[in-house]
């Protein structure tokens, strides 16, 4: 049980950023992930779909053995946590509540920006974790689509990053915000054009080191870490267009990926 590898799920390679935390975190860790790209974007879509997706995505992975699975979207955190832990036999980790834990441990009193894909602001996933966990706190959230194809197609830095986050974000400086959550698992790679925009007093945080640390935390209270001694072994799975998937992912995964497998969920 303990060498079974943790799925990791995604609509596309977004939740690479989650993966490339969790290897670090978890070096001896077996990993498999699969990124939905014959479907992706999730979060432009409604509940009933990204939790219809979610679950072949899940069934798909929990058929591979997997001893968790690990939710690296927040569009699918946000929306299909509990029917896909209903729906399966492992444990499921999602990244709203560790985003949220982050969020709500570096704030200082200030106003917390959630920003996130329309999907996930519409389920009110984060604002009602962040009410719980700051209940002091006053939020604020939008939605950002267009950081996400930004991400995708490498423009993270310069004047057509930077425009857009100043079109999004630019009337939030004055929000008195001490906090940014980024609530996608794209955002991360726009950090620097979101910080330009927020200025220097805003802290930004994402949920990928959260999400690791309560991975590792219920392995170990399960006895289920494995301890080696063979090298952790990763696979890459995706669901449409490998070759698009292999170049986007090494930016995102900030390393070599080896090889990309075609699956299909149906
Ligand atoms: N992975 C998604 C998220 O974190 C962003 C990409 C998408 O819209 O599918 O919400």
């Amino acid at each position: 049980m303990r060498d079974l590898p943790i799925g990791v799920f995604d609509s596309g390679v977004g939740g690479l950023t989650v993966l490339r935390t969790l290897m670090a975190a978890l070096p001896l860790e077996n990993t498999v992930y699969l990124g939905d790209t014959a479907r992706v974007p999730y979060g432009t879509r409604s509940h009933d779909v990204v939790t219809r997706y979610a679950l072949l995505s899940g069934r798909y992975l929990a058929a591979q053995r997997i001893k968790l699975l690990v939710i690296a979207c927040n569009t699918v955190s946000a929306h299909s946590l509990p029917a896909l832990a209903a729906a399966l036999p492992i444990p499921v980790l999602g990244v709203i509540e560790p985003g949220a834990r982050s969020a709500a441990a570096r704030t200082r009193g200030g106003t917390i920006v959630v920003l996130g894909t329309p999907s996930t602001i519409a389920s009110g996933a984060y604002q009602k974790a962040l009410g719980r966990l700051s209940p002091l706190s006053r939020l604020v959230s939008r939605a950002c689509p267009l950081f996400v194809p930004l991400a995708e197609e490498g423009w993270v830095d310069g004047e057509v990053p930077r425009l857009v986050a100043e079109r999004y974000l630019g009337d939030l400086r004055r929000s008195g915000a001490d906090t940014v959550l980024l609530g996608c698992t794209h955002y991360p790679l726009l950090s620097r054009a979101i910080a330009e925009v927020m200025g220097p007093q805003v802290a930004l945080v994402d949920s990928a080191e959260a999400t690791a640390e309560a991975a590792l935390r219920l392995l170990a209270g399960r006895s289920l870490l494995r301890a080696g001694p063979a090298k952790a072994v990763h696979r890459t799975l995706c669901t449409d267009l490998p070759d698009r998937f292999r170049g986007v992912a090494e930016r995102f995964l900030g390393r070599p990926i080896g090889t990309v497998e075609l699956v299909d969920l149906v």
